[in-house]
């Protein structure tokens, strides 16, 4: 038997990067605390799967999701591959969410992003974006956990950093997840080119 494919002629299985990376996290690394204790293979719930982004997540509500924390827009099927398919063969996107399993939703995202450096011995800078929980899900410790396995993932990855923009409001919480701001070089600074 082949592999499952949608009418489109793709797998809805796909991964963007390899899942077994998350098996390779050591959450007693993080400063985070889980009460009760959760990791990313051990979630605490046996309905929740905390994995890479697959193709078949733009049925699951990827894109809605993604709707809670900013516009997105109209992003077509065809447009979702295309990205999708740019994105994995490219390298450095790892797109990492949370499925309830019981409804097939995605209820959590975070996306680590690795770029190639010269600098510091041809180093990897991680970036950390698009943090989002559902807000029916919100005050589970699911924020935390999608934050601290995309943050261990940039450690297994050999980052010698990961940065973050966020609002104000949140600096206490990513505090609490290990992330410090530095003085005299934590200004974010953004020139915009149009409203999206
Ligand atoms: C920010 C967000 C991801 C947190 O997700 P969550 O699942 O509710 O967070 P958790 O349950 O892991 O929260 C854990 C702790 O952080 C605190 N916290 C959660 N959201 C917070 C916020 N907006 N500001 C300050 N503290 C917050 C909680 O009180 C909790 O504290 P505790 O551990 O002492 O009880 C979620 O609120 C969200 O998706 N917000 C909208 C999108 C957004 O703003 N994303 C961040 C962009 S930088």
């Amino acid at each position: 038997m082949g592999a499952i494919t949608t009418p489109w002629g793709m797998d809805p299985n796909e991964s963007l990067y390899q899942a077994s990376l998350l098996t390779k996290l050591n959450f007693a690394r993080s400063p985070a605390k889980f009460n009760p204790p959760i990791t990313a293979v051990n979630p605490g719930e046996t309905w929740m799967v905390v994995r890479p982004l697959q193709r078949g997540d733009y049925d699951k509500g990827f894109l809605q999701l993604l709707g809670q924390l900013t516009s997105v827009g109209n992003c077509t099927r065809k447009q979702f591959d295309e990205r999708f398919t740019f994105m994995k063969d490219a390298g450095g996107y790892f797109v990492t969410v949370i499925e309830d399993t019981r409804s097939q939703k995605i209820i959590g995202s975070a996306t680590l992003t690795v770029e190639q450096k010269f600098i510091h011995n041809c180093g990897l800078r991680g970036s950390l974006e698009d943090v989002v929980v559902d807000d029916t899900y919100r005050g589970k410790q699911l924020g935390k956990l999608i934050v601290v396995t995309v943050s261990l993932l940039a450690v297994v990855l050999g980052c010698y950093k990961v940065s973050l923009n966020c609002k104000d409001t949140l600096v206490a919480y990513y505090k609490t997840l290990g992330y410090v701001l530095e003085p005299g070089n934590s200004n974010c600074m953004n020139m915009r080119f149009d409203s999206s």
